[in-house]
């Protein structure tokens, strides 16, 4: 069996759910991330992030440019935030996207994984409203790109990423560096070739397996630096 978090084995039915006290979906189909008040605010999940991520998806929402034109808007949308004060926890609720890739690429030996429709305007669109808002993305992998049942895929997990601010030729070299559009046969290639994968398989289903380090193949720096990589992921 391939090695994914337990939470993700609970996704072999039609929706997901995860039982975890940081993250739980609700029946309207909206997640509540939670985070932790009282512990090192700069840890993953602690008060900063809760602030950085609200606050990015909030902007990405208020500067979206649906270029090139698709049909659904492909980040989480934030539908309310706040604290409950007993417990000391900071909580987003944000839309629900649907399976992230790696769950979807669990169902693909049943045949029962989701294709994405509009796929290449998607990602296109994704970077696109990345790069013009100076956002560098820092957390690419199959775990933070979701697809649901329209076939509609969205970027979520803002907790890394950097916001450029200053525009200088420095800057801006880092954010078309990320961006530029690669070859993408090379890119294909060499993604295929690193998971030992033929053409004919499915990619993510063969990068769940580890890497002779015991790594997640889909964790590996050629997945991680690669946004154009989404294109492989469904
Ligand atoms: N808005 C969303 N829509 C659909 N699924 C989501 C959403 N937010 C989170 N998830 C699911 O929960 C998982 C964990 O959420 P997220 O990646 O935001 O948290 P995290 O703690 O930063 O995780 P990690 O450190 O593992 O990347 C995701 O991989 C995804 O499967
Ligand atoms: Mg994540």
């Amino acid at each position: 069996m391939f090695s994914v978090s337990k939470h993700m084995l609970k996704s072999k039915g039609v929706r997901t759910t995860y039982y975890n006290r940081n993250l739980t979906l609700d029946t309207d189909n909206i997640i509540h991330k939670n985070f932790i008040k009282n512990i090192n605010p700069d840890k993953p999940r602690g008060e900063n992030t809760f602030y950085k991520e609200l606050n990015i998806l909030k902007f990405l929402e208020k500067n979206f440019v649906n270029k090139p034109k698709i049909d659904h808007y492909p980040f989480p949308k934030v539908i309310s935030h706040g604290e409950t004060r007993e417990s000391g926890k900071l909580t987003i609720s944000m839309t629900f996207c649907g399976i992230n890739a790696i769950e979807n690429a669990c169902l693909y030996s049943e045949k029962k994984n989701i294709i994405p429709t509009n796929y290449y305007n998607t990602v296109e669109c994704i970077i696109n409203n990345l790069k013009n808002n100076s956002i560098l993305y820092l957390d690419w992998k199959g775990d933070n790109v979701c697809i649901n049942k329209y076939g509609h895929i969205s970027l979520i997990d803002f907790g890394r990423f950097k916001i450029l601010k200053e525009e200088s030729r420095k800057y801006r070299y880092r954010l078309d560096k990320m961006y530029a559009k690669p070859d993408l046969n090379e890119l294909k290639k060499s993604f295929f070739s690193y998971v030992s994968c033929s053409e004919s398989e499915f990619l993510l289903e063969k990068a769940l397996l580890r890497d002779k380090d015991g790594r997640l193949k889909w964790k590996h720096k050629l997945f991680k630096r690669a946004p154009w990589g989404m294109l492989y992921y469904f």
